[in-house]
């Protein structure tokens, strides 16, 4: 398949040297992420980490038996037909079904219509068609992705780890998982013998999702609530009403836009301000995960953030969770901290 109209013009790696030592690199993270490869747990990880790895702008994933491959605008210098060889190589040695092709521009405000359909044609870039859903395994939950549904097929896996942190804290508590997205975090707190959550998203289509994740893994929802709602909106109610968590996700987006009300949301400007918010929620003992891959945001700032939330209201930093193994070499990639609050 040829590459997509216009991408010469957005960058896409033309310029068509190539980097001659691809099949080694593409070696040698395969044999980082073995032990990974080898779990009967888990089918679900990142088998190349652009720049980590050693190709800045290329990062494959594998979902079950399917790859889906990202290329990056203006950072991906590898010429389309190489890779594409090295690609059908990897499929044909993973046995996989097919490969979906993803290319992300820098400003996705300004992705054209066509750019966009791109993303959700069922037509892999290599192999056969697959099904428009599938399941994926991670440590004993069960997840549902979409190769073909848009950007993101349904679970970002450098969570994987703190997903099962939080399934490991939830027994017995009230979770708040605000940014739901798919509900991956709501999903793991259920599993670990959460009381009932709370998942807060601007898109109703990823409630729904994140409800048939529910679904996937065989757990009743009667206890588990699902706000539409932009978060800030949702702190204002859940005061009103007198809700309370003991554990709270906060894993935000760096930037967002939402209609109703209209509002920009800006990580860097809003930092402090969401989670003071969201300690403004959370019993005393409780818990709170913030994470980030807003490269701008320090650990630092992140620290300041939680232990400042609110003045005299003691907080301990209990852990600095690493990124999972498939993501090593680039710890600014996403950061996580967790915190307890008296
Ligand atoms: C990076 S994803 C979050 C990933 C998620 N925490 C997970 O682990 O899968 C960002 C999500 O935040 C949602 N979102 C963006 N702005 C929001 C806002 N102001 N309030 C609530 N949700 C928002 C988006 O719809 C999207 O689902």
């Amino acid at each position: 398949m040829p590459a997509p109209r216009g991408a010469r013009a957005r960058g896409f790696g033309y310029p068509m040297w190539m980097i001659a030592d691809l099949d080694q690199l593409l070696d040698r993270a395969l044999a980082v992420r073995a032990p990974l490869l080898a779990r009967r747990d888990l089918d679900a990880l990142r088998l190349f980490n652009g720049r980590a790895d050693g190709v800045d702008g290329l990062v494959i994933e594998k979902f079950a038996d399917v790859l889906i491959v990202q290329l990056h605008e203006g950072r991906l210098q590898v010429g389309m037909s190489e890779l594409r060889r090295l690609i059908e190589e990897l499929h044909a040695r993973l046995k996989t079904r097919a490969v979906y092709r993803k290319w992300f521009v820098r400003d996705r405000a300004r992705v054209s219509e066509e750019h966009a359909a791109e993303h959700t044609r069922p037509e892999p870039w290599i192999g056969t068609r697959v099904e428009p859903q599938l399941l994926i395994q991670e440590y004993g939950l069960k997840f549902i992705i979409r190769p073909y549904d848009g950007f993101s097929v349904g679970l970002f896996l450098e969570h994987r780890d703190n997903r099962r942190r939080i399934g490991e804290l939830s027994a017995g508590r009230r979770v708040l998982n605000t940014f739901a997205y798919t509900c991956g975090f709501s999903v793991a707190a259920t599993a670990g013998g959460a009381v009932g959550t709370a998942s807060v998203d601007l898109h109703k289509r990823y409630l729904e999702w994140g409800k048939e994740n529910f679904g996937a893994n065989a757990l009743d929802l009667t206890a588990h609530m699902f706000f539409l709602s932009d978060t800030f909106e949702f702190y204002k109610r859940a005061l009103r009403q007198g809700r309370r968590y003991d554990l709270i996700v906060l894993d935000p987006p760096t930037f967002s836009r939402s209609r109703r009300p209209p509002r920009v949301f800006v990580l860097d400007e809003q930092l402090e301000e969401l989670v003071t918010g969201a300690v403004e929620l959370l019993d005393p003992g409780g818990w709170l995960l913030l994470a980030t891959n807003d490269r701008g945001i320090t650990r630092e700032r992140m620290e300041a953030a939680l232990v400042s939330a609110i003045p005299h209201r003691p907080c301990t930093l209990i852990e600095r969770p690493e990124l999972p193994p498939d993501f090593a070499g680039d710890p600014e990639y996403s950061k996580t901290l967790l915190a307890r609050y008296e």
